[in-house]
């Protein structure tokens, strides 16, 4: 069973929106389950205007572990958990469990440097992470905005792992959210949906690596920024 946790002190910076986009792509070919640890409950208001209960989501509010014993037996193959905005011990209990942590930043100076705790943790914990760009200006002539580079090199500074995409501020993502789908569900042919889509098989592939069935030269793990 793979646990995908979605973690960063900083609020707003697309924890819930990227948990809710992603699980919606996958439970369309593997079960999958999701967990809201955040009281804020952004992933359970996104679950109850789905109204499917498709994928299953469960509510944690001091450890996880109770609940991914349960998914294991259940035969999960995937777990996503959206974290609140802090370091609580929530959050240190998902990241403890967790196969890979994605760190979610909007490329900004306060942002990039909002990271540095994270990272802190799921190092300590020995845990694979990266952090992903959401939120950027999107990209012109094939180059990307110079506010995204500009946050690539800051983040090199700590020596944090960075994936080479990034999520783009687009409205059908929020559009999405607001009826309860995914992007892929909301417009398969736009442009979010295909770099959800790219976010999507990069985690699959630093997984595989993560889990020794394929070289982990290039996962996104790896990637320095
Ligand atoms: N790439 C994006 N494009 C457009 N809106 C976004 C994007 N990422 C996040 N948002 C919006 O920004 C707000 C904060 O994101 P959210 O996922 O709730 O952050 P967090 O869970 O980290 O606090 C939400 O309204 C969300 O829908
Ligand atoms: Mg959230």
């Amino acid at each position: 069973m793979n646990v995908i946790v979605f973690a960063s002190r900083k609020g707003g910076s697309g924890k819930s929106t990227l948990a809710a986009h992603l699980a919606a792509q996958i439970k369309a070919t593997k079960p999958c389950l999701l967990i809201d640890a955040d009281p804020q409950g952004s992933l359970t208001l996104w679950h109850k205007l789905r109204g499917t209960n498709e994928p299953p989501i469960k509510t944690a509010v001091n450890s996880v572990s109770g609940i991914l014993a349960t998914a294991r037996r259940d035969g999960m193959e995937w777990v996503l958990i959206d974290t609140p905005p802090n370091v609580s011990a929530v959050v240190e209990d998902a990241i403890r469990n967790a196969t890979m942590v994605i760190i979610p930043a909007r490329p900004g100076v306060f942002d990039v440097n909002a990271v540095q705790e994270t990272i802190q943790t799921c190092r300590t914990a020995r845990k694979p992470y990266a952090v992903v760009l959401n939120g950027a200006p999107a990209r012109r002539d094939d180059a990307e905005s110079p506010i995204v580079t500009i946050a690539r090199e800051a983040l090199g500074k700590f020596r944090a792992p960075v994936w080479g995409g990034q999520i783009t501020n687009r409205a059908d993502l929020l559009m999405a959210l607001g009826q309860g789908e995914g992007v892929r569900e909301y417009y398969a042919e736009g442009r979010a949906a295909a770099e959800i889509a790219r976010l999507w098989a990069a985690i699959e592939r630093s997984v595989k690596a993560i889990r020794g069935t394929v070289s982990a030269s290039g996962a996104m793990h790896k990637q320095a920024a």
